[in-house]
């Protein structure tokens, strides 16, 4: 089976790109080779590769920068995505696009389905948003998954950030206001591969990792396992403290509350995820021993 994967170089399509099952022929793009937002190169890019699924993880990721960059955002987000679904229409492709958390504004307390309305806080999350509802109109039988607080061993992420600042910085305050769930690309890419073995799956689901963490309980578990793995010098001591969103003002605002309901992941595709805590610990493994 042949795969088209758009947004080669982000850090879920380097994971696409490490763990290729079995029996699958991967065709990886970036975006100097397929730039989303350019039409007929998607048109072209599907015609020339004739691939059976494309895996859309390429999308404009700079949450707060968005807000500033409205346009650019929405051509990645929403009109990528929308050339993407015409793409695979035309030429009779499935289409797996990944999208995220910040469609929802954070209000419920218990964990979003993938049928709850959305109603985005921000330029990024409406971007992400346009781009779910053109590729539900255009393609009703694309694949469209729900992903939130995205890291691995390499790449721009929280956990990567937090261990830069830690072995800078001797305090640090990290907000315990927001609640979501952090997800390993690991998890996100086995899921991604179960998918493309189920060609029925069609619709929105819901993935990230096992369980639910403020970002200073990320930070916290970040610090514990570096220091357990050797990724911070046993000497080196930080005082993580607990701080509020408005504390910390960010250009967009984020939602308070964003953990994403699996059953649906769970009962129809099979993937069983890990609890965050031990994803974390398989990454920073993954980074010491790199
Ligand atoms: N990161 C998170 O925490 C998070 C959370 C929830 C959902 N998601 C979703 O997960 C997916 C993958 O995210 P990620 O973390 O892997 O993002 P990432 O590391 O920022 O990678 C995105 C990739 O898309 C590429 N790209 C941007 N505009 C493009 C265009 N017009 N044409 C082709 N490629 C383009 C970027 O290329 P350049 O390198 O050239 O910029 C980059 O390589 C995205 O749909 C994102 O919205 C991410």
């Amino acid at each position: 089976m042949k795969i088209l994967l758009t947004g080669k170089n982000g850090q879920l399509g380097q994971e696409l790109q490490q763990r290729i099952p079995e029996g699958i022929q991967l065709v990886a793009l970036g975006r100097d080779e397929l730039d989303i937002t350019n039409c007929p190169q998607a048109l072209e890019a599907v015609a020339e590769h004739k691939p059976t699924v494309v895996i859309n993880a390429a999308a404009y990721t700079a949450v707060d920068k968005a807000e500033s960059e409205k346009e650019q955002a929405y051509a990645a987000n929403a009109t990528g995505a929308e050339n993407l679904a015409l793409a695979c229409r035309e030429f009779g492709a499935r289409l797996i696009h990944i999208s995220t958390d910040f469609v929802f504004d954070g209000r419920q307390s218990t964990p979003y389905r993938p049928q709850d309305t959305v109603r985005p806080l921000g330029v990024y999350g409406e971007s992400k948003a346009a781009g779910e509802a053109a590729v539900q109109d255009l393609l009703p039988q694309a694949v469209i998954l729900r992903t939130a607080w995205v890291y691995s061993a390499h790449g721009a992420n929280f956990s990567n950030t937090m261990l830069r600042l830690m072995s800078e910085r001797d305090h640090l305050g990290v907000v315990a206001d927001q609640i979501g769930t952090p997800t390993s690309t690991h998890t996100l890419t086995q899921a991604i591969y179960k998918l493309v073995g189920k060609p029925e799956a069609a619709g929105t689901y819901h993935c990230t990792d096992a369980g639910a963490a403020s970002w200073y309980d990320f930070a916290v578990a970040i610090y514990e396992e570096a220091k357990q793995l050797d990724l911070l010098p046993a000497e080196k001591q930080v005082q993580i403290k607990p701080i509020t969103t408005a504390d910390y003002p960010t250009p967009a605002a984020r939602p308070a509350y964003s953990v994403l309901d699996k059953s649906r992941l769970i009962s129809e595709v099979g993937v069983e995820p890990k609890h965050w805590r031990q994803a974390l610990r398989e990454v920073l493994k993954e980074k010491s021993t790199a």
